[in-house]
């Protein structure tokens, strides 16, 4: 039926005369964590630049909670008219097998607008924490398991991911304390809340910089420039960990193309904007090329990483109902 809807919507709105000034009105673009993270950061930087290329404002919307699903189911269900997009990461990809029951479905209730960056991890800690080193973490975390605590933004996050990856690594599963976003957990992280996380370059750069939190190694297979002096997990003793945080905008299925052609065509020029690519570089990351800012790339790159993942999750044993 919702198809049904959906295609005379689609097809009342290409006839409408209105259509040919879309956007009308105020877009909503939801960020499936809390304000203040990564996820947030990203979105707000490329939304602000594409608003100016779309004449219209794109107001964010934190919808956190469940690793991001809660945010994701939200515009599943929302009116496909352009009017309601996503900002999400890999956690797209991995929550399609970490969840056995989805409030969506992961590669039938969108449309695509592109791909957007790819985001370095770093694995970070208190600055109480008694570890200074990847090594010395490693030593102390499979001494001292029972008390050793890990936050993340839940099952299906970017944090989650990389955690499950490193507990993997390390024969050692540990405490998690979750968090409807990485940004709250930063908070509790310098506070020595809870002792160390992995999470992204983009919120975590300037706190390393001004040294409230500790780096150990980045998830990366080279050094970054954004963060001097902090070495690749390779380099610090876990070869081959490394993990990136690809993130693309979504649509409800059957959002109208010309508003889709529109959106990509403002993304391209956003991720071309010269304060979104210095300050993506601040922290750490660059914008996808045109080619890859495309509703094919972004429906290729999910498809890829749902296959890529759904065996890495399933031999790891984590999964939520
Ligand atoms: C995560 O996946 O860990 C999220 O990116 C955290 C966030 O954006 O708050």
């Amino acid at each position: 039926m919702r198809k049904i809807l959906a295609a005379a919507l689609g097809a009342a709105f290409l006839a409408s005369p209105a259509f040919a000034d879309y956007p009308e009105r105020a877009i909503t673009m939801v960020v499936p964590f809390s304000a203040g993270g990564p996820t947030d950061t990203v979105t707000r930087l490329v939304a602000e630049s594409m608003s100016k290329e779309l004449g219209q404002q794109i107001v964010v919307d934190n919808v956190g909670g469940a690793g991001g699903t809660l945010g994701a189911g939200r515009v599943a269900k929302a009116e496909p008219d352009g009017y309601t997009l996503l900002l999400h990461h890999i956690g797209m990809a991995t929550s399609d097998t970490l969840y056995r029951k989805l409030a969506y479905k992961t590669l039938e209730s969108f449309d695509y607008v592109g791909l957007v960056t790819d985001v370095p991890m770093v694995i970070v800690a208190s600055p109480k924490f008694e570890p200074n080193d990847l090594k010395g973490l490693i030593d102390y975390v499979k001494a001292n398991k029972d008390k050793v605590t890990y936050a993340n933004a839940g099952i299906g996050a970017a944090s989650h991911l990389c955690g499950m990856l490193f507990m993997s690594a390390i024969n050692t599963p540990l405490t998690t304390v979750p968090y409807k976003g990485t940004g709250p957990a930063l908070t509790d992280l310098m506070g020595g809340q809870v002792d160390f996380m992995c999470d992204q370059t983009t919120n975590t750069t300037n706190q390393i910089k001004e040294k409230k939190i500790k780096a150990y190694a980045t998830t990366t297979a080279q050094p970054l420039a954004a963060l001097p002096g902090v070495p690749t997990a390779g380099e610090a003793g876990l070869p081959d960990f490394t993990v990136g945080i690809w993130h693309g905008i979504y649509a409800p299925k059957g959002t109208p193309k010309p508003a889709l052609d529109k959106l990509t065509a403002a993304l391209q020029k956003a991720l071309q904007d010269p304060n979104v690519v210095a300050r993506f570089a601040s922290l750490g990351t660059v914008p996808v090329t045109n080619e890859e800012a495309t509703p094919a790339a972004l429906e290729k790159k999910l498809k890829e990483e749902v296959a890529r993942w759904k065996p890495v999750i399933q031999q790891a044993g984590q999964f939520a109902d």
